[in-house]
């Protein structure tokens, strides 16, 4: 991983990274060169020198997203278990709180963020580290409250000798784990000079952080551990928006328990001779399986596992799932077992997201769009889901002439033997390697597609045709749903099978809509602010942001109530009684984090 090596590389200057991240903090700058001396530290008789360096605000690893998803996810797994999740309970400087890390190890990163109090994420360089901090670590008082006996990477770190006060740090020093609201969003895209800036500037502000993708895999690190006690040789990764090149701060944490080592699914053939097998409980079905270990995890997350809120086991949905709050990340998790179709699609939306720079600007910003016009939503319902909106960018884009990206059917010409796969007998098969992948040169600015991506659906035919990323092409459609975008592996399905006639027409009329706005003179022009001082007023993508005239469309402050009062609904639905099977999904064909509950 790039930081990590730049890391290895830069040993003598991890002193500088610390007062690089300083800047500005003068004092405990100065402290920090005066702890120069006592960072170094004796291992056996070879002397090391003790390093850690502050992730940066604006630190992202760019690199990862040309390599494969099943490369990024290793690495990101192996350095989520090398990482550890402090709860900062008292004031306590960092300086102090650096000494004390360094007492068992380099550290290679460290962050600090807020979410119910302030939190900080330490990457040690090495396991053992890990280890030898949780060998100092103690058991809370028994005596005054009974406590559940379980130890995790999550530690309170208090201060004896200072007063019992949260610890405070500057906004420069908090990693941000939720996006800019639309309002300071508009005021910021307002500002600036072309299309082209106001594009990147949106999805620099929504996308996911290196802080964020970092703590992300460390909650999926540490439910892991606890299904290993069950399943040791479990793995717990994440899919969906966290990983697949499109994720949004704030978006919902999607994991998946992969127990194919266990299956034994990649075991070579067998060899003639004794052969020793475990003897295993039968079960009625896979089904029964998956219900049954997710209702085992479900007990032990909600019984054992701090900071976990709102334990719900979904056991009834076409892909049965365990959603919770982690309270200590902020994140809402689902997780579910052995999706492979999810990983599939997971993997291949990173792919697109990578192969050319404008598909992540334009999904970035027709999905901020979306959300803004209340087309998508965090709520379950009859709404287009953000992956069924960024399978319509990616169509859009397959359509262009020359295309910009390729049809799944031609990835699936370039796989090699590594390749191939077959799920429960749907073809996943398509390449993985970006170098194999020739794009044809299409020069279109980011604007004009903007312009045509709307208009392109202003006037698609919906009513009979079928969206299709597969063959890059209009398909008759198989029923009469209002949307019909084709489950790229399960092609009998589709994705939008939720969306209803009074949705559909709302995004038409808000496509019909902002073509129209865009095509008027002076859309892409700024609007004051530079030379007169003024605040500048929207324009370009920032006007496209503001509220709606398309009648039906809720509006911001209506639809802030809805959410809200779902989200309590939820809350109070977390809250009953648990029992086994408690709700069932409606919407999507195979939704494994079905969109049509509360997120
Ligand atoms: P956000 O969470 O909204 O940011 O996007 P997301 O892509 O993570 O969507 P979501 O959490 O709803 O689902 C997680 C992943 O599950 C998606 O990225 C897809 O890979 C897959 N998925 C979601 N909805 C469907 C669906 O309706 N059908 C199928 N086959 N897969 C789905
Ligand atoms: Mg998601």
């Amino acid at each position: 991983m790039r930081i990590a090596s730049s890391f290895q590389r830069a040993m003598a200057s991890s002193i500088a990274g610390c007062k690089l991240h300083m800047r500005g903090k003068g004092s405990l700058a100065t402290c920090l060169q005066k702890i120069e001396s006592y960072l170094h530290r004796r291992v056996g008789t070879g002397v090391v020198f003790a390093q850690a360096r502050a992730l940066q605000n604006d630190e992202t690893d760019k690199a990862t997203l040309r390599k494969s998803l099943f490369a990024v996810q290793v690495e990101r797994q192996e350095q989520a278990k090398r990482s550890v999740l402090f709860n900062l309970k008292s004031r306590i400087n960092e300086k102090t709180f650096l000494k004390h890390l360094l007492q068992h190890g380099n550290v290679n990163k460290y962050f600090f963020y807020e979410s119910y109090g302030i939190y900080a994420v330490v990457e040690f360089a090495d396991r053992k580290s890990v280890a030898s901090l949780l060998e100092e670590a103690a058991v809370p008082d028994m005596s005054t409250k009974p406590i559940m006996p379980f130890k995790s990477r999550l530690l309170l770190l208090k201060n004896l000798s200072a007063a019992n006060v949260s610890m405070r740090l500057s906004n420069q020093q908090l990693q941000p784990q939720t996006s800019v609201h639309i309002k300071e969003l508009v005021q910021r895209l307002s500002g600036l000079e072309n299309i082209d800036q106001q594009m990147t500037s949106l999805t620099e502000a929504y996308e996911l952080t290196e802080a964020s993708i970092r703590l992300r895999f460390l909650t999926c690190s540490l439910v892991q551990d606890v299904a290993a006690a069950f399943f040791p040789e479990c793995t717990i990764q994440p899919f969906g928006s966290t990983v697949n090149g499109f994720g949004k701060l704030g978006c919902d944490l999607d994991m998946i328990l992969d127990l194919d080592n266990i299956s034994g699914r990649e075991k070579n053939m067998l060899k003639p001779g004794l052969f020793l097998e475990y003897n295993m409980k039968s079960a009625t079905s896979e089904r029964t399986v998956t219900q049954q270990i997710l209702s085992v995890i479900t007990e032990c997350v909600d019984q054992f596992m701090p900071g976990c809120i709102g334990v719900q086991k979904i056991l009834n949905a076409r892909c049965p799932l365990l959603r919770f709050s982690h309270q200590p990340s902020g994140f809402q998790c689902d997780l579910t077992v052995s999706n492979r179709v999810a990983i599939k699609s997971t993997e291949l939306l990173y792919l697109y997201s990578g192969l050319d720079p404008r598909v992540r600007l334009l999904v970035f910003t027709v999905r901020c769009w979306a959300r803004t016009h209340g087309i998508t939503s965090s709520i379950p319902g009859a709404w287009i889901t953000n992956f069924a909106l960024t399978l319509m960018v990616l169509f859009f884009l397959q359509r262009r002439k020359p295309a910009i990206i390729p049809t799944l059917d031609h990835l699936k010409d370039l796989a090699g033997p590594s390749d191939h796969s077959v799920i429960d007998g749907n073809d996943c098969t398509f390449v993985t390697d970006f170098s194999k992948i020739q794009l044809q040169s299409n020069t279109e600015t980011i604007e004009h597609l903007l312009r045509d991506f709307f208009d392109f659906y202003s006037s698609f035919a919906f009513c009979k045709m079928s969206v299709n990323i597969r063959k890059g092409a209009e398909q008759n459609k198989h029923d009469s749903s209002p949307l019909y975008i084709q489950n790229p592996f399960e092609t009998k399905l589709n994705v939008s099978k939720n969306v209803n006639v009074a949705q559909m027409d709302r995004f038409v009329a808000l496509c019909q809509e902002s073509s129209q706005m865009i095509q008027q003179n002076g859309f892409n022009t700024p609007k004051g602010g530079r030379h007169g001082g003024q605040e500048p007023q929207p324009w370009g993508v920032a006007a496209l942001l503001l509220p709606s005239k398309v009648v039906g469309v809720t509006s911001r402050k209506k639809r802030r109530r809805e959410v809200t009062n779902e989200r309590i609904k939820s809350l109070l639905e977390s809250l009953k009684p648990k029992e086994d099977e408690p709700q069932s999904t409606t919407n999507s064909d195979a939704s494994p984090s079905p969109s049509d509950t509360i997120k």
